[in-house]
């Protein structure tokens, strides 16, 4: 069964049948919310929205531990990461949707491992590609198959948040190699690899980061919502082709 985890402008699918919510309790706490499981053309899916369902929850208070634990107590096989960005990179402007191929991990004080208790040996996991390479090729080619457009690669660079970068910080992350920027991509993609979840991510530019274009002046609010309702539509159809077509086997 796949799982989709939404962000901004996410909060539900609408093509999703749903058969049930259920409150999970795991050992690090509260998700972010009921997983919501439902069919989508006849498929399994089970979804979570990121933020809690009235997007209460800020990037750097999001129990993602919980959240994965969550995903794999109720035999999820593979998750979909949705999540909005900044665009870094020129032609990532708002409205494109890239599939991300890199990380790099900018934040501090999350809980971002599984093997932290005192009793257990020090556990290392391999990283060096950090989403599931079956999952983003089945992503490309949903995409592909909905006649949607979407960049195959980019590095995504997850801030702490809550609050926005500065240009400078964005010069910076852009020096680094930086693509996108986001808040929530890390720990979870880390964590869905210490328990072994297969785990890829669709990125949606909601707005040119700071000091980049149309940002030049500041980022503007009002704009990001309406790019990101749009976009998600999108999103959404690719999803629907990705459960849908059983590209990723139950
Ligand atoms: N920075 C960080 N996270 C974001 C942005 C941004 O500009 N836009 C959407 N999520």
């Amino acid at each position: 069964m796949l799982a989709i985890v939404g962000g901004s402008g996410l909060t539900q699918l609408a093509s999703l049948t749903i058969t049930r919510r259920e409150v999970v309790r795991t050992p690090y706490g509260e998700p972010s919310g009921a997983l919501t499981f439902g069919e989508v053309c006849g498929r399994p899916v089970v979804f979570l929205a990121r933020h809690g369902y009235g997007h209460t929850i800020a990037p750097h208070l999001v129990n993602y531990r919980a959240n994965l634990w969550a995903l794999k107590h109720v035999g999820t096989t593979g998750v979909i990461s949705v999540a909005s960005v900044g665009g870094i990179r020129a032609a990532f402007g708002p409205g494109v949707l890239i599939v991300p191929d890199q990380i790099i991990d900018y934040t501090w004080g999350r809980k971002s491992t599984y093997f932290d208790a005192s009793d257990q040996p020090v556990h290392h996991v391999d990283f060096t590609h950090p989403y599931d390479s079956a999952l983003r090729a089945a992503l490309i080619a949903a995409a592909a198959a909905a006649g949607e457009a979407v960049f195959d690669g980019g590095v995504y660079a997850t801030t702490q948040g809550p609050r926005l970068e500065t240009a400078a910080e964005i010069n910076r992350l852009e020096r680094d190699g930086a693509d996108v920027v986001g808040m929530t991509g890390m720990p979870e993609a880390v964590l869905a690899r210490e328990i072994e979840l297969p785990y890829a991510a669709i990125n949606v530019v909601a707005n040119y980061a700071a000091g980049r274009a149309s940002s030049e002046q500041g980022i503007s609010f009002d704009s990001i919502e309406v790019v990101l309702h749009e976009a998600m539509t999108r999103v959404r159809c690719i999803l629907d082709q990705l459960c849908g077509d059983g590209a990723v086997r139950p």
